[in-house]
């Protein structure tokens, strides 16, 4: 994580690129935006009146599209929304894309596969490049979900967190943004699903710093044991779907439920980013249940990703 102070203008192509008190900061915004926006719907005062934000996605999105859309709108702002046949290869590339981009938006979103597209076109446009999910990493998402944990627990250190299922890009951006903030985060894995070895290195230094720790195994049970939050994702990301049937085979053990759950802490709550195969990775009783949190920081993906849109784009602290 970097040291800096101003986040006007900067890229977050990975939760890494922000410091424990940058982040610190971009919750605060959240956190008055949300209470605002709570209370009225509105913000009595646009931090981003007239600022416009390109959103190219060169896979499907729900929560990642219309939150972006509707967060620059209640600013004040406008999101142009641009789907893969118009951008990033296909029609010019990303080098051309971002030179016409930056001269007419104030920043841009990326959604695609490869990480290092996302890390092109930051490196050559000018403006602000967010990275909206790639196969390495969601930072957005993990932003809003420890924002979320956050405001149930009302503390981050020490706080253990058990990811259950694949260590994919939404795992990698909780362990680095979690090992950064002082909590444990633990992951339950089939043996093959692994995540990067090079991101676990990253947070293993982050967690050295703060006082957090990172721990593995295979045996979900074991590894959930003392968890304050649950987390699961889709065994199969956006792009892997060729591998679909082979990871149901795989990740058959890796199932949040309610006995799963029992075997957690007892103020334990269940996390998915969304989107769920109910009664695959999580059933529908948990996702339904009591100990769900999942509405809740689905909800502050709209938030979080405000607060960071203010921060970067230098709109001024909310009334
Ligand atoms: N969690 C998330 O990013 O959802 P979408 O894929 O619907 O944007
Ligand atoms: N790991 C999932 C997250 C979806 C928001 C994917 O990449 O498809």
């Amino acid at each position: 994580m970097r040291s800096s102070s101003s986040l006007v203008g900067r890229d977050l192509l990975s939760v890494a690129d922000l410091s424990a008190d940058e982040v610190r900061r971009i919750y605060a915004t959240a956190a008055t935006l949300k209470a605002e926006f709570r209370a009225t719907r509105r913000h009595a005062v646009l931090p981003l009146p007239g600022r416009t934000l390109a959103m190219l996605f060169q896979k499907p999105s729900l929560r990642t599209r219309v939150t972006f859309e509707a967060g620059m709108a209640q600013l004040g702002g406008h999101a142009v929304y641009l789907t893969s046949d118009a951008v990033l290869g296909a029609r010019e590339s990303v080098r051309d894309v971002a030179r016409n981009l930056e001269r007419v938006v104030d920043a841009i979103m990326v959604r695609t596969g490869p990480h290092e597209v996302a890390v092109e076109l930051a490196a050559q446009a000018d403006v602000p490049v967010v990275n909206g999910l790639t196969l390495r990493e969601h930072p957005c998402q993990a932003l809003a979900d420890v924002f979320t944990i956050q405001e149930r627990f009302g503390r981050l250190d020490g706080l253990v967190l058990a990811f259950v299922g694949d260590g994919n890009n939404v795992y990698h951006s909780l362990a680095l943004l979690g090992a950064a903030l002082g909590m444990e985060v633990r992951l339950a894995h089939p043996p093959g699903y692994a995540p990067n070895d090079r991101i676990v290195t990253r947070a293993r230094e982050l967690a050295a710093g703060s006082g957090g720790r990172l721990v593995f195994g295979h045996d979900p049970s074991a590894v959930v044991r003392g968890a304050s939050v649950v987390y699961t994702d889709a065994w199969t990301s956006m792009g892997q779907e060729a591998e679909t049937e082979e990871r149901r085979d795989a990740f058959a053990g890796y199932r949040v439920d309610d006995a799963l759950l029992d075997a957690a802490a007892p103020d334990v709550v269940a996390m998915h980013c969304l989107p769920a195969h109910r009664g695959e990775e999580i059933t529908s009783a948990v996702m339904d249940g009591p100990r769900s949190l999942i509405w809740e920081q689905s909800e502050n993906r709209l938030h979080v990703q405000k607060g960071l849109l203010v921060e970067l784009l230098g709109g001024g602290a909310p009334a």
